[in-house]
């Protein structure tokens, strides 16, 4: 059997991530391809858990270091239970944010060390990488707009702008250093446009499947 591809779904807030996901899946459904839906930090129980306890806003500063082990200890629990599995079947993985968030909101945002963080990737992931990363690019001032329309600020979207600039500028940087893994969508263009732009990424994934 071979190994199912690993797509990862990224950006800063307000960049339209659940309406494109849910394109994604709808034309995954349409061509048959058997693939799970998840994200991060969540996808189990558990991670469920610490996602709660990571985004809800408390009195506490939350040290850097102690964010980036939850990111981390949720991460792990979730490729155990949810991603090397579908993997391994030969299913494809759909996922909300991953390790490049990491890099881009503990690294980038709270300006911990990539090498740190890489070296908990190493220790956590092994070999795996996303197969592609979908970079919703996006004026940090323009998304969080957006993004108050949706509920009550989380511990993240509590933060100021400049906090924003960082995480896009890491996401950024992440896309140029390996621009055959990512693809950065405008997300300021048209619905259709971001949408015809996704479905030729997934039907040149197909194609190498
Ligand atoms: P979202 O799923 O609604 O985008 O919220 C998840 C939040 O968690 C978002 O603000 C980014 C943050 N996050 C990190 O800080 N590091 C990570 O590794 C991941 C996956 C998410």
């Amino acid at each position: 059997m071979k190994r199912g591809k690993l797509i990862t779904l990224e950006g800063g807030e307000g960049v339209g991530k659940s309406t494109n996901l849910l394109f994604i899946t709808r034309w995954l459904e349409q061509r048959g391809v058997g693939f799970v839906q998840t994200r991060e930090p969540g996808g189990t129980p558990l991670a469920e858990q610490l996602r709660e306890l990571l985004l809800s806003r408390r009195k506490e500063q939350v040290d850097p270091t102690a964010e980036l082990l939850m990111v981390f200890a949720a991460r792990a629990q979730h490729l155990a239970e949810v991603i090397q599995p579908a993997l391994t079947r030969g299913e494809w993985v759909i996922c909300d944010r991953f390790t490049d968030a990491t890099y881009a909101y503990q690294g980038g945002g709270r300006g911990l060390d990539g090498v740190l963080i890489g070296q908990l990737e190493q220790m956590v992931q092994g070999e795996l990488r996303p197969d592609k990363v979908l970079l919703l690019d996006l004026d940090p001032q323009v998304g969080l707009k957006r993004a108050a329309g949706t509920g009550a600020a989380d511990r993240f979207e509590s933060e100021q702008i400049a906090f924003f600039e960082r995480v896009r500028a890491a996401y950024r940087a992440r896309a140029a250093a390996a621009p055959e893994r990512y693809t950065i969508i405008d997300a300021s263009a048209s619905l259709e446009s971001i949408q015809h732009q996704l479905q030729c990424e997934l039907e040149r994934l197909l194609l190498e499947a």
